[in-house]
């Protein structure tokens, strides 16, 4: 394992692929370790790339961030964020991407991700209009699967939508972009704030302002839109979609799924903690509560990563 970004010299980016020198420390690797093919996609500091490791063929997707444009608009910290939240994640879930390598030259980051083949839920969505109930229910199962998991390792993910939730070559989803993601520090994870609970004032208790229950909100969401097409929120301006996300002004189309109107209503509520699976493992409101919500009685939870996928429908 090579997670480490350290500062070394610059590696050749000539088209011709000439070897950089060694750096004397023989498996960090470099760019030219890879054979690089098309770009898989672009966001406005980063591009991601599709490579194979020429010393294994494997293959791999490479999100390749400019050191320059980081500096200038001061997302090195976003950068760092996304570098240690999937370190913290580690190899733990078929769900979540997985980071293999870390390294750098003079202009750039690389991080080596898994690969996801069959593109963004979003681009699925969009294809289909909506999915089947059927479909529906075994992503967001999947999505669960992978929240339940990162939670546990103290990772908020905070920005869970259908673009970052990728579809490897087995059709099932891969969380990835986590750099805005909340890593929680092990103080707050044991006791969920820091200081003596019998003098705490309110603010503080609430001021976890960014909880775990803001993804399950963002899955009330994705249910939602998988099942109808549409957004739940969405006004002229993004103003006006946060004046109905602050009114939870939403309604629900005509023939909607009866049981995932049933779950959308329990995880879009105002108050964080009452969402269907916010409470603490081992409550009554706890993420087996959501796993057995009615939407998932057809759902097999132990052959998730295994079985094939429905067909897109
Ligand atoms: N686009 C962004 N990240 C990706 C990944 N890991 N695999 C495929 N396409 C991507």
């Amino acid at each position: 394992k090579q997670l480490g970004i350290s500062n070394e010299t610059p590696g050749s980016r000539s088209p011709s692929k000439t070897r950089s020198k060694s750096r004397g420390r023989s498996n960090q690797l470099t760019i030219d370790d890879f054979n690089v093919g098309e770009t898989l996609g672009e966001g406005s500091y980063s591009i991601v790339l599709d490579a194979r490791l020429i010393r294994t063929s494997q293959r791999f997707a490479i999100k390749v961030l400019d050191k320059g444009y980081l500096i200038r608009k001061q997302k090195m910290a976003t950068a760092m964020v996304e570098k240690n939240a999937l370190m913290r994640l580690g190899a733990g879930h078929p769900g979540i991407v997985k980071l293999y390598y870390a390294f750098q030259d003079e202009w750039s980051l690389y991080f080596v991700l898994d690969i996801a083949t069959n593109g963004e839920m979003q681009s699925l969505i969009s294809r289909m209009g909506s999915l089947s109930v059927t479909c529906s229910q075994y992503y967001s199962a999947q999505l669960i699967d992978a929240l339940q998991y990162m939670h546990g390792k103290g990772v908020i993910h905070r920005d869970i939508k259908p673009e970052n939730l990728l579809l490897d070559q087995d059709m099932r989803i891969k969380v990835t972009d986590f750099g805005t993601a909340k890593i929680l520090d092990h103080a707050m994870e044991a006791e969920k704030f820091v200081g003596t609970a019998q003098y705490v004032a309110p603010e503080l208790v609430e001021a976890n302002e960014t909880s775990e229950s803001s993804d399950l909100w963002a899955l009330g969401c994705i249910v939602y839109q998988m099942i109808s097409g549409r957004f739940a929120f969405s006004g002229l301006s993004e103003y006006l979609t946060l004046q109905k996300v602050k009114h939870m002004d939403y309604s629900f189309p005509e023939g909607f799924d009866e049981d995932a109107k049933d779950l959308v209503q329990k995880l879009l509520v105002r108050d964080p903690s009452q969402r269907l699976g916010a409470g603490e493992p081992g409550t009554p409101n706890d993420m087996q509560a959501l796993r057995s919500h009615r939407f998932f009685k057809d759902t097999n939870w132990e052959e998730l990563w295994t079985m094939h996928a429905p067909p897109v429908e």
